[in-house]
């Protein structure tokens, strides 16, 4: 008999999908945040005890801090589906308008980055938010006309990193509220990296996890990522995650006892050693760190001025005197 020979299966990789894998599937699962969750619970259980689709809400913050995975909880908590778009994914007013006449009644219209939309389709979104009607406008010049269609009630939910960016129409048109996410704390952290290590099966303790936790930028998103950085180390060094492990993982990525990377360190470095400690506007340290200006917005300012490193002022960015000493400790250490 001819033997087939036992394939080799090759699974796909959670890190591929890490997002997914870890993303919390219940709100207890869901650490941190309390007063968003608060609030939430609230609106969405009132709407639904009264059979009504929730009013609309947006979530704004920087990346990772769990925006996307708050918008599958509401969904999930409505009992309805979730259809996701996003701003740059929505070209033309056609293309608004047949996600929208596709809604089934109840359903949660998920677009993140909706900082993104043209004007001309926010310009179809308000009504739609505000009344549940589409107004399409049908032929051109004189013989154009105008036809209102009836949508299924629906609610939106909407993430972006740039509140600034929304016109004051569009975000008056939240009703259910608009809610910022913050930054975590760091136990917080340490026990969304408890949750992970359970799922990805690292052998380790809260200990361990916490000096993690203390070097992830209080992103969730970041300290899942590294969590499975030190888990890779201590696969090759054969045993389980140890402190030695997490530190020479660190150490490989350059990541500083801040949880700075070279990229946070290079804005510093800027600012304080070519402009002297500024203000500089953030064209300029665009230009002299090669860094794009929206990631220097988005994603590493907020933290450096949570951590007290750097200031935004109307002449431009400045650093602390944190800053200058930071950097001195990381040249003699
Ligand atoms: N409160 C939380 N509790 C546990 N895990 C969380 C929490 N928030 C986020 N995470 C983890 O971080 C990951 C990233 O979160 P998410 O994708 O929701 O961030 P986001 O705010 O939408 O980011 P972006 O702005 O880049 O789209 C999730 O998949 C999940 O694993
Ligand atoms: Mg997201």
């Amino acid at each position: 008999m001819q033997k087939n020979p036992e394939p080799r299966t090759i699974t796909r990789d959670e890190g591929s999908n890490l997002d997914q894998t870890l993303r919390p599937q219940t709100w207890e699962e869901y650490i941190g945040q309390t007063k968003i969750k608060e609030n939430l619970r609230i609106l969405l259980t009132a709407a639904r005890e009264r059979g009504h689709a929730a009013e609309h809400v947006l979530l704004y913050g920087p990346p990772g801090l769990g925006k996307t995975t708050l918008a599958h909880l509401i969904a999930k908590t409505l009992g309805t589906n979730m259809r996701t778009t996003s701003g740059p994914a929505i070209e033309r007013v056609g293309d608004l308008a047949a996600i929208l006449t596709n809604l089934s009644p109840g359903d949660v219209l998920f677009i993140d980055e909706i900082h993104r939309l043209s004007k001309s389709i926010e310009e179809v979104l308000y009504p739609a938010m505000e009344s549940g009607v589409l107004d399409i406008i049908i032929g051109k010049g004189p013989s154009a006309r105008t036809v209102q269609l009836d949508l299924p009630p629906f609610t939106l939910v909407a993430a972006t990193t740039r509140i600034s960016m929304l016109s004051a129409p569009l975000r008056s048109r939240f009703s259910g509220g608009t809610f910022r996410l913050e930054f975590y704390e760091e136990d917080e952290i340490t026990s969304i990296l408890s949750h992970s290590a359970a799922v990805l099966g690292v052998e380790t303790n809260r200990t361990i996890l916490s000096t993690i936790a203390g070097r992830c930028r209080a992103t969730p998103r970041t300290a899942n990522y590294l969590l499975k950085r030190c888990r890779d180390m201590a696969q090759l060094d054969g045993g389980a995650l140890t402190k030695e492990i997490v530190d020479k993982t660190f150490g490989l990525l350059d990541i500083d006892n801040l949880g700075l990377g070279r990229p946070d360190r290079a804005v510093l470095e800027a600012i304080l050693y070519k402009f002297n400690g500024g203000p500089v506007g953030l064209n300029t340290i665009a230009a002299a760190t090669g860094e794009e200006q929206s990631t220097i917005e988005d994603v590493i300012e907020p933290y450096l001025i949570r951590l007290g490193l750097l200031e935004r002022t109307p002449r431009g960015r400045v650093t602390s005197p944190e800053a200058t000493t930071h950097l001195q400790n990381l040249i003699t250490h």
